[in-house]
């Protein structure tokens, strides 16, 4: 047994960025943002509300982090799923200091009566409370402090538009180039003190969808490789084992995404809808819908239609130069195994 006291597990918050020249990429984003940081700061204001709109991953919730440092007000963070009750939202927003920052996570889930109820919270600063029915009812509005909402959300399209209209700044979040990607893997790997050279670092990117979490993710695959097998070495052979361990190829496609597209393949350009996907993939509609799909179509290989999802020429090619059109799916057995 290893009689050494096992070393703290670092936490991913500190391999988050905290300022903004820390924050790679989303430089439409940072441009924007920077303007209205600035006016707030100069009128002395509350900024306005903000919406941050992407897939998973791609940086919404580090944002309004480093957000919060560089305006150097308090962050308080929540899901919209924790928000049940009008008492959950009076004592949510009734103990917010003026200027303080309320982000809520997974905005489009906020129940429809808490929603209405937001609408002069974000306009007045003031909630309005209805008690009471009949001839009896009575309506009171109760002032809060004033304070900037942060939502974030990955489904921007289930927002209603009165909650949308209330936000002064929506933000829609790019998937990141190959060089911003070396450039979050080099410094998480920095501050993991790991030696990743810029090669290497490039080979984790091609395979991180374009998204942060999944580099950050690859490089921690890759660390636990190079200590089992390698000596804490990583280089060529350390990123083949782990590629091929998680069955990524050189896109960062998996036994999943290759599923999907086989599937489409087999239905010889017939759309394919997605409650039919999912039955015949055993994947729920929200892992398909923002994990799986978005990549997909950013790289061309399906298309959505009204009647369904298709894959497309880039697509049916990658299947067939790979050696994967004439595979079986039969998910059963285990696809690719
Ligand atoms: N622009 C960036 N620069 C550096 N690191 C980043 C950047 N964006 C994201 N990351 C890293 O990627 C990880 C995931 O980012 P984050 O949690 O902010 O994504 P998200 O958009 O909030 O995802 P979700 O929709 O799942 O909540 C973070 O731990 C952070 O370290
Ligand atoms: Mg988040």
């Amino acid at each position: 047994m290893n009689s050494q006291e096992p070393k703290t597990k670092v936490e991913d918050n500190l391999l988050r960025p905290s300022s903004l020249s820390d924050y790679v990429g989303q430089t439409s984003i940072k441009k924007n943002l920077k303007i209205a940081m600035k006016a707030a700061k100069d009128r002395n204001e509350c900024m306005e509300h903000i919406l941050l709109n992407g897939p998973p991953g791609l940086g919404k919730t580090s944002l309004a982090i480093v957000l919060s440092n560089e305006m150097e007000r308090e962050l308080i963070k929540t899901t919209a799923t924790s928000i049940k009750r009008i008492i959950d939202l009076m004592s949510l927003v009734m103990t917010l200091k003026p200027g303080d920052i309320l982000f809520i996570d997974e905005i489009h889930r906020l129940d429809k009566r808490i929603e209405e109820s937001f609408y002069s919270v974000m306009e007045d600063f003031e909630i309005q409370i209805v008690r009471g029915g009949g001839r009896n009812i009575k309506a009171a509005s109760i002032p809060c402090n004033p304070f900037t909402l942060i939502g974030a959300t990955t489904r921007a399209g289930l927002l209603s538009k009165p909650l949308r209209d209330r936000f002064g700044l929506t933000f829609h979040f790019q998937f990141y180039s190959l060089d911003e990607l070396i450039d979050v893997i080099q410094n998480v790997a920095q501050r993991l003190e790991l030696t990743i050279t810029k090669t290497e670092a490039l080979e984790i990117a091609k395979r991180s969808r374009g998204t942060p979490r999944i580099a950050i993710h690859l490089v921690k695959r890759v660390r636990d490789v190079a200590t089992v097998y390698f000596d804490h070495k990583i280089d060529r052979e350390t990123l083949q084992e782990t590629f091929s361990t998680l069955r990524l190829d050189q896109n960062g496609l998996s036994d999943q995404d290759r599923k999907l597209l086989l599937l489409l393949y087999q239905k010889n350009g017939h759309p394919v809808g997605l409650n039919t996907i999912c039955a015949i993939l055993s994947e729920d509609r929200t892992t398909l819908e923002e994990m799986t799909e978005p990549y997909l179509l950013l790289i061309n290989y399906i298309e959505k239609t009204p009647r369904g999802r298709v894959i497309t020429k880039d697509g049916i090619n990658y299947l067939q130069s790979n050696g994967y059109a004439k595979q079986q799916l039969n998910t059963s057995l285990g696809l690719f195994s």
